[in-house]
């Protein structure tokens, strides 16, 4: 990974930094055998499980999963960006700054990124005092209606645009240029090269990031106009409206102070403010674009089971069905509610009060369970041919299950459904019954060269032997069979990175794969740096039979890729090369 600093100048930070007096200037550290233990930092926990570890210079909390090294400690308790926090821990060990000459640009975007979020904190404190003027009574009005209190009003920082110009004549005089304007996406340009409000009359919502940053707006009309509905911030330096999440930084605060069983997904503004005036402060919005992998990950960190509660009309529907394969990708509990009669969360919130809406969600349908209605509704079960496409749907999904017992609970219900008995069904769910789909399915996995057999052998032999190498276990021999057989570009990283200090009579560490890889953000790679070992005498015997499982699932996997790539190939020599590929892997499936 860039960072802007060279290498050898983070590793001597570093050093320069032990990690345990560091996070010590923080919070109080007690040492119970070789680990120090403090109620984590991050999340909230009556009892420490908050761990750090000296000899391999990392933090890691049981309870939350954050984890990373000496900087990644400081970026997170300070709120700080990597550069900000290798300053300060540059600080700490007396250490200069070396000079960012060799990044010259990182340097501008980073000053043109803080000039940023200044004007959008200035535009902000303007907006809101507006509220103050007569000349906003149409937005006090609107308010009222939409009966927020002073203290939502506060909270989540509304304000008011009052008019075209005014908002920049304010700005130019707080010192910043008509550029800087354009590049906040606070103005635009018109065609006579002045200036307009992008916001203009509108009621304001800045958009906040984790950090309590102001990253951009949302303006909604009040009167009936032409004009969209809302407005938002279109892509800037520190806007991108694929990543952002309204209400992450409440929802920061709330798992400050207590652990978040569930967050929920509504789909607007409104809906988490209104939601949030009502004591409901788990709810968090994507701001009217698709749910995106990144918000998914970043969610993934506040809870594992979400909650997904859109609109009922047609988008909405579309929304949930994309959204629900995006956060089961993630690896997340995905459970999804209909509100009656098509009203959204801020008017059902309204009309019936909180205890409604928790009775609401605690009847979610899990997700399986969700499509199979909606499969249900869609089909006329009582004509044959409908009732077969409603089954072989309802199979497709419930296959993607891990255990039969979760698969027999849904198959239950698809019994209940169309009458046709569990042991058909099973039979069914074993053969495939929509080979074509199947077929769709294995070859973009192979496309992909993604193992997503979540947990199978393979997965779990690559991880222990992976960690067992980065942690220096004695019997993790290398052996260039392994790294052969790793379909994972990372881990073949990693098994380079381990190789490599071997062979220079260096001893890899822990901490080092955090310069390396985005930890806390990779599963996989998360997965490997906090490897439980189970202490046991014939972990040698378990890392040899891993290594046995990985060539042999590595050499099947890329047989697999190559008569794939065969079968799409014109190409006479091309056919030829990947043929002889072919035919020594299968010599060497027979010399294993
Ligand atoms: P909705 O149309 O459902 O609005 O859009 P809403 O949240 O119920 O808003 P109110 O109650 O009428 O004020 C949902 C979200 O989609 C985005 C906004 O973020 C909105 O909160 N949106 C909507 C836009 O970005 N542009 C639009 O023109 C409309
Ligand atoms: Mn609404």
């Amino acid at each position: 990974m860039d960072k802007g600093f060279n290498e050898e100048w983070i590793e001597k930070l570093k050093q320069s930094n032990d990690i345990v007096s560091v996070v010590g200037k923080y919070i109080t550290l007690a040492k119970k055998g070789r680990t120090w233990w403090a109620c984590c930092p991050f999340h909230f926990e009556k009892t420490p499980s908050f761990a750090v570890n000296d000899i391999e210079q990392y933090f890691h909390c049981f309870g939350c999963g954050a984890s990373g090294d000496v900087i990644k400690f400081v970026e997170k308790y300070e709120s700080l960006d990597f550069y900000d926090a290798c300053a300060k821990l540059a600080e700490y060990a007396g250490m200069e700054l070396p000079e960012y000459k060799t990044d010259e640009n990182l340097l501008k975007t980073k000053k043109k990124r803080e000039r940023i979020y200044q004007a959008l904190l200035d535009a902000a404190r303007y907006y809101y005092s507006n509220l103050k003027l007569k000349e906003s009574q149409v937005a006090l009005d609107y308010l009222s209606k939409r009966k927020l209190d002073t203290a939502t009003i506060k909270e989540f920082g509304l304000g008011y645009s009052l008019g075209w110009t005014e908002a920049i004549k304010y700005l130019n005089s707080k010192g910043y240029t008509d550029e800087e304007l354009i590049d906040a996406g606070i103005a635009e340009k018109r065609s006579d090269g002045t200036l307009y409000d992008v916001y203009a009359k509108r009621l304001i919502f800045p958009i906040f990031n984790i950090y309590g940053n102001i990253v951009g707006f949302s303006g909604r009309v009040l009167e009936k106009s032409d004009f969209a509905k809302y407005k938002n911030t279109s892509q800037t330096l520190v806007f991108d409206k694929s990543k952002c999440i309204y209400g992450i930084n409440q929802l920061k605060k709330l798992k400050n102070t207590e652990n978040i069983k569930e967050v929920v997904i509504v789909e607007g503004q409104m809906d988490v403010i209104s939601l949030y005036k009502a004591g409901v402060r788990n709810a968090v919005a994507c701001m009217g674009t698709a749910l995106t992998p990144s918000h998914a990950k970043d969610l993934k960190r506040f809870s594992d089971k979400v909650i997904l509660c859109f609109d009922g009309d047609s988008a909405g529907q579309k929304a949930t069905l994309r959204s629900i394969e995006i956060l089961f990708n993630a690896g997340m509990n995905v459970f999804i509610v209909t509100i009656p009669n098509n009203n959204d969360p801020d008017e059902f919130i309204n009309l019936y009060g909180i205890n409604e809406w928790n009775k609401m969600l605690s009847g979610a349908y899990y997700w399986v369970e969700f499509l199979i209605r909606d499969f249900a509704n869609h089909y006329d079960l009582t004509k044959m041919e409908q009732k077969n496409k409603f089954i072989s749907d309802s199979l497709n999904v419930i296959k993607k299950l891990p255990t039969n017992s979760e698969q027999e609970i849904y198959l239950k219900m698809v019994q209940d459904m169309s009458n046709v008995s569990i042991n058909v069904l099973k039979s069914d769910l074993k053969n495939g019954t929509n080979t074509e789909l199947k077929q769709e399915d294995i070859k973009e996995q192979i496309e992909d060269k993604q193992i997503n057999l979540k947990d199978n052998a393979y997965v779990k032999a690559v991880k222990f032997i992976i960690s067992a190498l980065i942690h220096k276990k004695e019997y993790a021999k290398l052996d260039d069979r392994i790294r052969q057989s790793l379909l994972n570009s990372d881990y073949v990283k990693i098994y380079d990175y381990v190789a490599g200090e071997h062979s220079e009579g260096r001893i890899p560490i822990v901490s080092k794969l955090f310069d390396m890889f985005d930890v806390e953000g990779q599963k996989d790679i998360y997965d490997v740096v906090n490897f439980v070992f189970v202490a046991g005498e014939d972990n040698e015997k378990y890392y040899n039979d891993c290594v046995k499982i990985l060539v042999k699932t590595g050499l099947t996997t890329q047989k697999d890729q190559l008569l794939a790539k065969l079968s799409k190939t014109k190409d006479s020599e091309e056919k030829k090369a990947i043929m002889s590929e072919i035919q020594k892997i299968l010599i060497m499936e027979k010399t294993k």
